[in-house]
């Protein structure tokens, strides 16, 4: 691991105190940082530096998964710097280089710089124009760009944000997160099968009747209108998490598929994704919105009572939809998804359903589809579902064979993350191809959602969604699990 500059564009925000300084601490804790690691925040308001390590400090005790050692907090604190920094001001970005250099002579460090930016989408341009403009990128080590969501809004917006970074970084040198990427679980797919031939054996294109992922919330829009009244659910988390999780469920859960686990494997998926034209969006697509309900008890407000929603906002709060996957693995398996906040749970999960119509119900009544649940969040878990024969009423019944790790000691996503473009590898990171052909894919729906093409429903706050998405599973006689 080389020493390097971390320059973290967006420092006194919210994703900076709640995961990045936590993720950064825990990574010290497992000596996953490099030795000499220089760590620059910038925001618009003035903090001197003892302020802005009090933060960090105050961060790590409310977020930090493990608990802040009184012992190596000050080494770790001490990597800290704070810079004042207006991104749309020239002279911000010279002065920002010299602070850089500065600590790289004054630690011995080589020019190798990785820039963070959580930032607003409008700033993101004038950032890298600038870093460039400056000299910043003009280093003699490495250079890398670590970029947040969203990615554009549709595809031409995404194009041209890209066409705008690749000024300044090329596609290696560019990590664009997608922090569902960063889950454990999804990290690991991969290898579970490796590791469980039993698992391989499974998931064989025969046995499976269909996959479904489901990525549902409990929170409602909470203070983030302004941004979420215009994205929406499909920008805000099918475009990105779920197509993501899409493809990684079609890619490693098959082991044959995923001996060669290079990037263009993963594409090779989004593009098998078949297009649902937007006349046809309807058939396939169900869109919703929250109406005021009760969440374990409490009484919540529907979606347009929302602070910052307007009364007649159409905006999409739930999205599901049946897929197919036009790849000789996955011929004739629809994949459903759904998203939606102020759901019944949270949960994120993928589940596999196997056919069952095998099976003689005269002769073992009582007997349902076998399932393998793979827990994403919040718990991590693998479960399966078998048919057990009660002795009483010699009917057989559903059993669950359940196996959890604990998840005290699970990194949290950002963690790994940071730890994987701090080592420059960015297999869990969202290639430029996987973005551009996911928003490919979205387009025609957006313009469904544009034409009004697709119904919006309403479901309570605190169910399952809307009936209407009960029943696109009924036309395939499947239901959600
Ligand atoms: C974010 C979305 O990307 O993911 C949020 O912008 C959403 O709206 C969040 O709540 C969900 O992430 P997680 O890790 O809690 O499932």
């Amino acid at each position: 691991m080389e020493d390097m500059t971390l320059v973290l564009f967006g420092a006194t925000g919210d994703l900076a105190k709640r995961k990045l300084f936590p993720a950064l601490y825990n990574l010290y804790l497992d000596g996953k940082l490099p030795a000499k690691l220089s760590i620059i925040g910038l925001g618009r308001k003035y903090i001197s530096d003892e302020d802005f390590q009090s933060n960090v400090e105050k961060a790590l005790r409310a977020y930090s998964r493990r608990s802040v050692q009184a012992s190596n907090l000050p080494d770790f604190l001490s990597k800290f710097r704070y810079f004042t920094f207006d991104a749309t001001i020239k002279e911000s970005y010279e002065k920002l280089l010299e602070l850089v250099e500065s600590r790289e002579n004054e630690l011995g460090i080589p020019q190798n710089r990785l820039f963070y930016l959580s930032v607003a989408p409008s700033l993101v341009d004038v950032i890298t124009t600038n870093l460039h403009a400056s000299g910043l990128d003009q280093n003699e080590g490495w250079k890398r760009l670590i970029i947040e969501k969203p990615f554009g809004s549709n595809v031409k917006t995404a194009r041209r944000l890209n066409d705008k970074l690749r000024k300044t970084f090329s596609e290696e040198e560019i990590y664009r997160i997608d922090h569902y990427l960063g889950k454990p679980m999804v990290q690991s797919l991969n290898t579970l099968i490796l590791a469980n031939p039993v698992l391989d054996s499974l998931l064989d294109q025969k046995l499976i009747s269909n996959v479904q992922i489901t990525a549902s919330e409990v929170v409602g829009v909470e203070t983030r209108a302004d941004y979420y009244d215009k994205a929406g659910a499909i920008r805000d988390m099918v475009q990105n998490h779920l197509l993501q999780l899409v493809m990684m469920a079609a890619l490693y859960l098959p082991e044959n598929l995923a001996e060669n686990k290079s990037r263009a494997k993963k594409t090779g998926i989004i593009e098998s994704l078949r297009p649902i034209p937007k006349e046809e969006a309807h058939q396939h697509v169900v869109r919703g919105q929250y109406e005021a309900g009760e969440i374990h008890d409490v009484p919540v407000i529907g979606y347009t009572e929302e602070q910052g929603v307007g009364a007649s906002s159409k905006n999409d709060t739930y999205f599901a939809a049946r897929l197919a996957i036009d790849h000789p693995s996955w011929e004739g398996i629809p994949f459903y998804i759904r998203t939606g906040k102020r759901m019944d749970k949270k949960s994120t999960q993928i589940v596999v359903e196997f056919k069952h119509k095998m099976v003689d119900p005269d002769r073992l009544p009582g007997t349902s589809p076998n399932l393998l649940v793979l827990e994403i969040s919040p718990n991590e878990s693998i479960s399966l579902r078998v048919n057990l024969k009660e002795p009483s009423d010699n009917q057989f019944k559903p059993v669950w064979i359940d196996f959890s790790t604990n998840s005290e000691n699970q990194p949290e996503a950002y963690e790994l993350l940071l730890f994987d473009a701090i080592l420059g590898d960015s297999t869990f990171f969202a290639h430029w191809k996987e973005v551009e052909l996911s928003w490919e894919w979205i387009e025609p729906l957006l313009e469904a959602y544009q034409e009004d093409l697709l119904p919006l429903h309403t479901y309570r706050a605190g169910s399952t969604g809307p009936e209407a998405a009960d029943e696109l599973l009924q036309k395939g006689q499947h239901k959600w699990w």
